[in-house]
């Protein structure tokens, strides 16, 4: 089976939405259809940046090659593959990895001048930490990648943690529950300014900390799979960790930023 390329699936959701909403505010289908159809881009500012956003776990794929390390994502998933509806995994998913090129051409026809993406920490830093090594394969990649976005005046921007810390760190000090992550977080953001800043003008350091404390820790639903239940979960304390978690994650950032 094709896989479907993630930037269609997202933008099919985008247009559902906005017409969902406009219909919401409407008396009959026919009202909500004229006005669907009355806005225009030129209502909008010359600098409105119209966009498709993804997670590099929710597309990429190639889970394990491209010489990149294993996130709590994957941990989560040979751990748990019970939590996960479908039974799917990261080692497909919409191909994105491979398949960036024709996503990029995809937002280009649609028209879009925005693309949010992540890169995986793992892939830049294998082991999470710069004495690991860096991975040129990553550095590589996202920096075609990015040239191809450019090329196409699409605007890159760029969330640097996604859910997708490396299990390395969780196993050598705990993840986010240890304040060296810190440092190593640092380390990590600092590369990715420095290799990808002369063209990436725009940064989100890490994504949805509430999500990722909520989900995580306090419920065991996401990585790295923390609960105080031990029906659910092996490990966790959903009084303590995820208030731990987000404190370091809120110190991450600012190190960082
Ligand atoms: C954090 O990790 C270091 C090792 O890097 C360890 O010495 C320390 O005890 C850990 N702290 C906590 C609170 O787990």
């Amino acid at each position: 089976m094709m896989p479907i390329s993630a930037t269609q699936c997202l933008i099919s959701i985008f247009v559902f939405v906005l017409f969902t909403c406009l219909c919401s505010n409407c008396q009959s289908t026919q009202e909500s259809q004229k006005e669907y159809v009355s806005i225009k881009r030129s209502d909008f500012p010359n600098n409105f940046l119209f966009g498709a956003t993804t997670s590099a776990a929710q597309i990429e794929g190639s889970a394990k090659s491209g010489g990149k390390g294993p996130s709590v994502w994957d941990q989560f998933i040979r751990e748990f593959p019970e939590k996960i509806k479908d039974n799917s995994n990261l080692e497909v998913a919409a191909d994105s990895y491979n398949r960036y090129k024709e996503d990029v051409s995809i937002l280009k026809d649609l028209g879009v001048n925005a693309y949010r993406f992540s890169i995986p920490w793992t892939r830049i830093l294998p082991d999470g930490t710069l004495g690991g090594g860096i991975n040129q394969e990553g550095i590589s990649h996202y920096n075609s990648f990015i040239d191809e976005l450019i090329k196409n005046d699409i605007e890159p921007f760029v969330t640097i943690l996604h859910f997708d810390s490396p299990e390395a760190l969780e196993n050598k000090y705990g993840g986010f529950l240890n304040y060296s992550i810190v440092n190593d977080f640092k380390d990590y953001a600092e590369i990715c300014f420095k290799t990808f800043g002369d063209r990436v003008k725009n940064w989100i350091t890490i994504n949805e900390p509430l999500i990722m404390a909520k989900m995580g820790y306090a419920m065991g639903v996401g990585p790295p799979g923390r609960y105080s239940d031990r029906k659910i979960c092996p490990n966790g304390n959903a009084a303590t960790e995820p208030y731990i978690v987000a404190h370091n994650v809120l110190l991450a950032h600012a190190t960082a930023a």
